[in-house]
């Protein structure tokens, strides 16, 4: 058995994301999720051990119970249905590798703020606007919106991607297109939002990708995983606060403190906040799958 990827990355050349391999079949992908951490878009040089296999068990289980809202890329998760050129390294794949449908990508990051947080209040608090729409409602902090609010941004191929308005969003695309996407993000947040509640975990807001195939647009990449959203315990919940997080905000907030220009390349991260923050992201993957990492 092999480790790691790198002996078959000489035969079959893989693209990296900053956090998963991709391995192009043709018309499948083999996606295989790092441990890497990636915050503010750089790549951090220290593994959050687990941190694949919690990401990627919780996109399987998400991609299965979504499908009654809409299709996704997923085709298997067993290594043995994967091409044989795969087959040696079954114990590094397993669990952390997923064969897809291959899609053209929307390049749009098409996000669902259920509460108000991170980028968007601090846009409202300088501009009374979110995605460059005006806000008439008067906000703190962390409050919940009185409905979900659909807030695409650009998914750029390099630097940061750009927030966009609905409007903008109706400039670049088919209006069925937007309308669709808008429409499956908010009642894949909701669905979400619903089924973490249960748990007492907040989904405050979350990030979807989706692609074409056929004609037919399906959810791609992953979903409501601690990597593409902000989860936050309802007993630490408080308007006008920052609640404590499940998720990459943990990372993030840490930076910000320790005076971090966002310079490259990124700094080590301290062995206690490796370890917390793979906790939260176990935790949130015992609510999913119902398994343990
Ligand atoms: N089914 C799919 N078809 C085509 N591209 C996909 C599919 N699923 C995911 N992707 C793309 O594969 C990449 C996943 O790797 P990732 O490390 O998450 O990249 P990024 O650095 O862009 O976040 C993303 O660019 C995503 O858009
Ligand atoms: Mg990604």
């Amino acid at each position: 058995m092999f480790e790691t990827l790198k002996e078959l990355d000489l035969v079959k050349q893989s693209r990296q994301g900053k956090v998963r391999d991709i391995y192009d079949l043709g018309e499948q992908l083999l996606l295989v999720t790092s441990d890497r951490l990636s915050a503010f878009d750089v790549v951090f040089p220290d593994p959050i051990p687990d941190k694949g296999r919690i990401l990627n068990g919780i996109a399987t289980s998400i991609f299965k119970a979504t499908q009654h809202i809409i299709p996704n890329h997923f085709i298997t998760d067993k290594v043995e249905e994967y091409p044989e050129e795969f087959h040696p390294f079954k114990e590094y794949l397993l669990g952390r590798s997923m064969l897809v449908r291959k899609t053209r990508v929307i390049p749009f990051e098409c996000i669902v703020r259920g509460y108000i947080s991170g980028s968007a209040w601090k846009e409202y608090a300088k501009t009374n606007t979110i995605g460059g729409m005006m806000i008439t409602e008067e906000m703190q902090e962390s409050q919940k919106f009185s409905k979900p609010l659909f807030t695409p941004s650009t998914k750029e191929e390099e630097g940061h991607d750009v927030n966009i308005s609905y409007r903008d969003m109706l400039a670049h695309t088919d209006e069925w297109i937007a309308q669709f996407l808008k429409e499956k993000s908010i009642a894949l947040y909701n669905f979400g939002h619903d089924m973490m509640l249960e748990h007492n975990i907040i989904l405050a807001d979350t990030k979807f990708e989706f692609g074409s195939l056929n004609g037919e647009i399906v959810l791609i990449d992953e979903a409501l995983t601690p990597d593409s959203s902000r989860f936050w315990d309802v007993e630490d919940y408080e308007i006008g606060k920052s609640p404590r997080s499940y998720d990459k905000q943990f990372i993030r907030d840490y930076l910000i403190h320790s005076g971090w220009q966002s310079d490259t390349p990124a700094p080590s991260l301290p062995p206690d906040v490796i370890a917390q923050t793979r906790e939260k992201y176990q935790q949130i993957y015992k609510i999913i799958t119902k398994e343990t990492v």
